[in-house]
């Protein structure tokens, strides 16, 4: 495996791939230079003038770390520990004095997503994840990272803008006893369809009844109904299930994207065996990149620990929310097509559009979103919902 001079030839044998279609997004609507280009592809908040600013409470976290902080020496495996004691609650809600579970802190809700499949597959290796299509592109490759096989089922009707529950029960009714079923905790990305709370109790019996492992990856808590709304599907799994498995992020919450704050969240039946299940995950992120980044999850635990920088954090969150329900309200309002988008949650829906029209919009009109038809709802600044609302209406009628 060595050329005429030598050097090894091994790089050389790599086919082409495609990048992420949502990476991809950000560097092709990057690239493009007309002064009234709409960014509406990857899911990261702006406020009403366009920006995506740091929190109040962030900020002065950081202020305070740059002040105060005394060393950068390794924190260990399991990251930033205050920052998942303080966590606990957010997340589990009633469940936090639980002592059945256990969390760590990962590079983001990747990060996690990773850790609890590699965690599956050692377990598990023959176990296979139900996934409802469509889904966020990453998790995909991050199963068969894992190595773990994937089985889809339809979640949503794009058509008829519903969730595909029948598909969906019928699908975990069906599913074999170890199998694991990833679902979404809140601000379903991409549709923007949230089970309601009779759709999540028979999701909740159903995977308790069949000896199913759910695993919930909550990347947005908060930006929905509310901080405890959000996690309400969640904690119904708790009570009803031995082991659980949820991968949590606190990128969009804190608006902390670039710094990759997450953490990973086991419960099995026995404190015991968490345990044992905590030391193969920090053996598997050992593998991965040995210890978490500190910044962002150190910027969290300052914010957590302050009462009045978590009463800030909390108002600022609840603006975030509000504005994402007030967009959605002014898209719906704009054409009897688009009214499905006020009764969905999160950052993002689905257009009705085709890939080609998706396409054009970038062209024709520098509107960049996923080629699926998802948008942010929160990618624009105020001024440009009109241009938008009309650009998009214009391809819907073709
Ligand atoms: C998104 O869905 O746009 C975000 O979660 C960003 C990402 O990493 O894909």
């Amino acid at each position: 495996m060595t050329g005429p001079g030598g050097s090894a030839q091994l790089l050389e044998k790599l086919s082409a791939i495609e990048s992420d279609s949502l990476l991809g997004l950000i560097a092709m609507a990057d690239a493009d230079t007309r002064p009234d280009k709409i960014d509406v592809g990857v899911g990261v908040y702006r406020d009403g003038a366009g920006r995506t600013p740091i929190l109040r409470a962030i900020k002065a976290a950081e202020q305070r770390l740059w002040d105060e902080q005394q060393t950068k020496a390794y924190l260990g495996g399991a990251g930033d520990r205050r920052y998942t004691e303080l966590l606990r609650p957010i997340v589990l809600g009633r469940h936090a004095e639980d002592e059945r579970i256990l969390g760590l802190h990962t590079p983001g809700g990747c990060g996690a997503l990773s850790l609890g499949f590699k965690l599956i597959a050692a377990a598990r290796p023959q176990a296979r994840v139900l996934v409802g299509t469509p889904t966020w592109p990453n998790h995909i490759p991050v199963i068969g990272a894992a190595r773990l096989e994937v089985s889809r089922y339809g979640y949503y009707d794009r058509d008829q803008r519903v969730i595909r529950f029948d598909e969906m029960m019928q699908r975990l009714d069906g599913a074999r006893r170890g199998d694991v079923v990833l679902l979404h905790g809140c601000c379903h990305n991409p549709t923007g369809a949230d089970l309601d709370d009779d759709q999540w109790a028979d999701v909740v019996r159903t995977v308790a009844h069949r000896g199913l492992l759910p695993f919930v990856d909550i990347a947005y808590q908060g930006l929905g109904r509310g901080l405890d709304e959000d996690a309400r599907g969640l904690h119904r799994l708790l009570d009803a299930c031995d082991e659980v498995i949820v991968a949590h992020s606190c990128d969009k919450n804190f608006g902390l994207y670039r710094d990759r704050v997450g953490s990973l969240w086991i419960k099995t039946g026995d404190p015991g065996q968490s345990r044992i299940a905590m030391d193969h995950v920090l053996q598997i992120a050992r593998e991965m990149w040995s210890m978490p980044p500190d910044h962002g999850a150190a910027a969290v635990r300052i914010v957590l620990d302050d009462q009045t920088l978590t009463a800030d954090w909390k108002v600022e969150l609840g603006e975030m929310r509000d504005r994402i329900a007030r967009v959605r309200k002014q898209i719906a309002a704009a054409d009897p097509r688009l009214a499905y988008i006020g009764e969905q949650y999160g950052m993002f829906s689905m257009l009705p559009l085709e890939i080609d029209q998706v396409r054009k919009l970038r062209t024709d009109h520098a509107i960049y979103m996923a080629d699926s038809g998802r948008f942010n709802i929160l990618g624009m600044a105020d001024h440009a919902l009109d241009r938008f609302i009309a650009a998009v209406i214009g391809s819907i009628d073709g």
